[in-house]
């Protein structure tokens, strides 16, 4: 397969609009030099002489520098309470749902520092399918700082248009400074409100 593949699908896809169905962009990802060429065929003729079984690659390679911590995101419970300066989450922590993702949005908030700021864009759902909101409302009654939407121009074909702003993203501080520096800094068309705000908007396809 590997010496034959030469177009690897996009992660990123596109939903037809009337029955939902998700496309893939494809796009051709092999190098086209003799050396990889070899590679791929040297792999596919016999992977397990280059694989092995229950060996953990990462102690063979250097994939990521010290201080760095490789987890399923469950288990930021076991991280300290206010300790968390920074935190940014893209397109990932959206995979967790339900009762995963409630508790994790409560234990953020309870790492976070005195200062510390958290800004992730899982309120919204791949696609613009669904926005966070109303659950969001729920969680932030056990949470250890206020949570604030930032509402931006939808995704072209994605969100549907109810509105002129979407929630993209949710932000949790308790620092007012970091809130301001987010306005003051916020590109044409976004805007940062309280997330009850966002629910008086009566957008639509919010859960
Ligand atoms: C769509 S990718 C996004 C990766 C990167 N943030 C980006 O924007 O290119 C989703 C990532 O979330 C990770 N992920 C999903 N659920 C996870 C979990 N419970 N714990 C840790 N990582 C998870 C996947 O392994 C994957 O790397």
């Amino acid at each position: 397969m590997l010496a034959e593949t030469d177009i690897i699908p996009d992660s990123q896809g596109e939903v037809d609009q009337e029955t939902g169905e998700i496309f893939y962009r494809e796009k051709i990802e092999k190098p086209n030099t003799p050396t990889f060429s070899k590679a791929c065929e040297l792999i596919s003729r016999d992977i397990s002489a280059y694989f092995k079984e229950n060996v953990d690659v990462y102690e063979h390679i250097p994939a990521y520098s010290s201080g760095t911590i490789i987890s399923d995101f469950k288990n930021i419970k076991n991280l300290k309470e206010n300790t968390v300066d920074v935190a940014l989450g893209v397109r990932s922590t959206v995979y967790l749902e339900n009762e995963d993702y409630q508790n994790f949005i409560v234990d953020m908030s309870r790492k976070l520092s005195k200062d510390g700021i958290y800004i992730d864009d899982n309120v919204r759902e791949n696609f613009g399918r669904r926005y966070r909101v109303k659950e969001l409302k729920e969680i932030e009654k056990n949470c250890s700082t206020e949570i604030f939407v930032l509402m931006g121009p939808g995704v072209a074909n994605e969100d549907e248009s109810c509105g002129d702003v979407f929630p993209m993203a949710l932000v949790m501080t308790n620092s007012s400074e970091k809130l301001q520096h987010i306005q003051e800094n916020l590109r044409i068309g976004w805007k940062i409100v309280p997330l009850s705000e966002v629910l008086e908007q009566k957008l639509l396809k919010v859960a």
